[in-house]
């Protein structure tokens, strides 16, 4: 990052003291390099610039109209390409750098970004059209030997829970052994700009950095594919020793993922909001969020196209294996049931046929969540039910804005665990006076279906620091004095989007 800023800052000050302009004449035969001293002499790692010497030279290349460029970088066994450019392409040029793989990126602009590359070679193609004299395109190759990995080793199965990783610093290489084989989901950085530096971590099929290059980070997050090994190990290595912003990523075994047609890692960190589209037109699609800071998320709006179901898993969902699913939605209930407030690190939306619109909010206040309206439902859940966890406690509230808005909360507890010394403790309040719900182990035996009336409602878990399985409750609000409720915002979202789910 600092390394970021600091080339930026440099590459300002060239361009201001761009004084004259030169105009590249490029090679019109692919040009191979290094021709010699592949992988024997230390003069290999001379970086390579092009064109020469533009740097540490203080001008931006520029490039004479239509010509057809192209560079191949050869790459010895064992080592690895550090890339940078600066390229700023007219509309009418286009760059191509494609990888060893064959995977193509079209670069319209970069700015010293890093890039990585391994395997064999990897290429350069600038084609500068009639009117591209304002193309400007430079770059560097730097081979280096490959880093000694500082590696750490896990295992998936079919019936384990997905791995997280939501930072590499201090190991940079992650190894996974799968039951068949491993898949891994890319997430975008919490910082956007940040996203592109996920093009310096590689994902390789087997145990280490010798095994085949199977694409970066980056990669994988575009395709919206879930990138999958061969074999059945899968390494990911990073490069990003220098840089503070991790790599955000989840691992399962490919026999969870094998029916998707698409997935993808979404991360949504402002207190904006984050529209997630599901289209299941060819099959079943997923989308993940990530939330290892605080483990909650909202949805503040939903909208499902006529017939289609929306599930909800806490975790990632296993083929065959609902035991995780925290809730689904049809048509219906999308209109009822939202904002929803969602408890987990990792949160999978799962839509099997139609299509789906998911509003997602990292924001409370944003959402609503905490506001009753007449005919709303929902569910309230500790933050790991269904595991038997040390981290289930809750707190929540749900009232009118108004001190005069009375609302009746009816209350259906479907799952509890007051094992020990764990209660849950539900009460309604008024100006006049508090009704108060209280279960635990000695008190576990009244109604569970149950109504409050009040301004309030609050619902609270405490495990008392015991392992619990946590609780389940629902919840249907309705005004008790005839309050409306504000179906406003849905009404508009739904306006506003409906026409992209046709
Ligand atoms: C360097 O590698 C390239 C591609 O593998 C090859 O064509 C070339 O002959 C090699 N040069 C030497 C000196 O080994
Ligand atoms: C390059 O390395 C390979 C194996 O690592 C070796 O067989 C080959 O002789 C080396 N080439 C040169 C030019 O040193
Ligand atoms: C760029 O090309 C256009 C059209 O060919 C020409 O009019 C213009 O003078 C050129 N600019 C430079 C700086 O050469
Ligand atoms: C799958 O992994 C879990 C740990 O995540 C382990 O407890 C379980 O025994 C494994 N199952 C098989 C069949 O290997
Ligand atoms: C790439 O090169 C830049 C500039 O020399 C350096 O700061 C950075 O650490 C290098 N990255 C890697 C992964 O070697
Ligand atoms: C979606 O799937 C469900 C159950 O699998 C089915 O009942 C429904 O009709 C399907 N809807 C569409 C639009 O295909
Ligand atoms: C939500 O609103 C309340 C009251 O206006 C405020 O105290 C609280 O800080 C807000 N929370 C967030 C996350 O903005
Ligand atoms: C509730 O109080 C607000 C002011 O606090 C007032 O504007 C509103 O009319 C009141 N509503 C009812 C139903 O009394
Ligand atoms: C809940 O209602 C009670 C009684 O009206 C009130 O004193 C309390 O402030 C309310 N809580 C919130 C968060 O609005
Ligand atoms: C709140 O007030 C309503 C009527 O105004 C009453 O029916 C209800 O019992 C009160 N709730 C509590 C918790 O006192």
């Amino acid at each position: 990052m600092i390394w970021l800023v600091f080339f930026s800052f440099i590459l300002k000050l060239i361009s201001a003291f761009n004084g004259e302009d030169i105009f590249v004449l490029c090679p019109t035969q692919d040009t191979q390099f290094p021709t010699k001293n592949n992988n024997s002499s230390t003069d290999q790692y001379n970086p390579y610039y092009y064109p020469y010497p533009w740097w540490p030279n203080s001008y931006i290349p520029r490039y004479k109209s239509n010509q057809f460029c192209k560079w191949t970088v050869v790459i010895p066994d064992r080592t690895f390409i550090n890339f940078t450019m600066i390229a700023d392409i007219a509309d009418d040029s286009a760059l191509m750098i494609t990888d060893s793989n064959g995977n193509q990126e079209n670069i319209m602009t970069s700015d010293l970004q890093p890039y990585v590359f391994v395997g064999n070679k990897f290429t350069i193609n600038l084609i500068v059209g009639a009117n591209g004299n304002s193309t400007k395109f430079g770059f560097v190759v730097q081979w280096s030997p490959f880093p000694t990995p500082n590696p750490v080793f896990y295992h998936v199965n079919k019936t384990s829970p997905a791995l997280f990783f939501d930072e590499m610093l201090y190991e940079n290489s992650v190894t996974i052994t799968a039951e068949t084989r491993a898949t891994i989901v890319a997430f975008p950085s919490t910082y956007p700009d940040f996203t592109p530096l996920l093009r310096i971590t590689l994902v390789f099929d087997g145990p280490d950095l010798n095994s085949p290059y199977l694409g970066t980070l980056f990669q994988a997050l575009r395709s919206n594919k879930p990138m999958v090994s061969n074999s059945k190990q899968m390494t990911v290595f990073t490069f990003q020793e220098n840089y503070i912003v991790g790599s955000n990523f989840v691992v399962q075994d490919y026999y969870n993922v094998q029916s998707l047609s698409a997935t993808k890692g979404v991360t949504c960190w402002s207190d904006t909001s984050c529209p997630v589209t599901l289209n299941a037109a060819k099959g079943p699609v997923s989308a993940m969020t990530l939330n290892p800071d605080d483990g909650k998320q909202y949805v503040k709006q939903l909208a499902l196209s006529p017939n289609s179901v929306l599930k909800i898993y806490n975790g990632a969902r296993r083929e065959g294996d609902d035991s995780n699913l925290i809730t689904t939605y049809n048509c219906e209930q999308s209109k009822t049931s939202i904002p929803q407030k969602f408890y987990g690190t990792i949160v999978t939306y799962y839509l099997a046929n139609g299509t789906a619109l998911v509003e997602l909010a990292e924001d409370s206040n944003f959402t609503r969540w905490n506001d009753a309206s007449d005919g709303r439902q929902g569910f309230i859940s500790s933050r790991r039910y269904g595991k038997l966890d040390f981290f289930q406690d809750v707190k929540e509230e749900i009232g009118g804005l108004d001190s005069n808005q009375t609302f009746s909360f009816e209350i259906n507890v479907i799952r509890l665990d007051v094992s020990n010394s764990a209660e849950l403790v539900i009460s309604f309040k008024n100006a006049t006076g508090e009704d108060v719900h209280k279960f635990s182990k000695e008190n576990n035996y009244q109604s569970r279906v149950f109504q409050g009336i009040g301004r309030n409602m609050t619902v609270q878990y405490n495990s008392n620091g015991e392992e619990t399985s946590g609780f389940y409750l629902h919840f249907k609000i309705e005004a008790h004095n005839g309050c409306p409720g504000n179906y406003f915002t849905m009404t508009a979202f739904l306006l506003l989007f409906l026409p992209l789910l046709y």
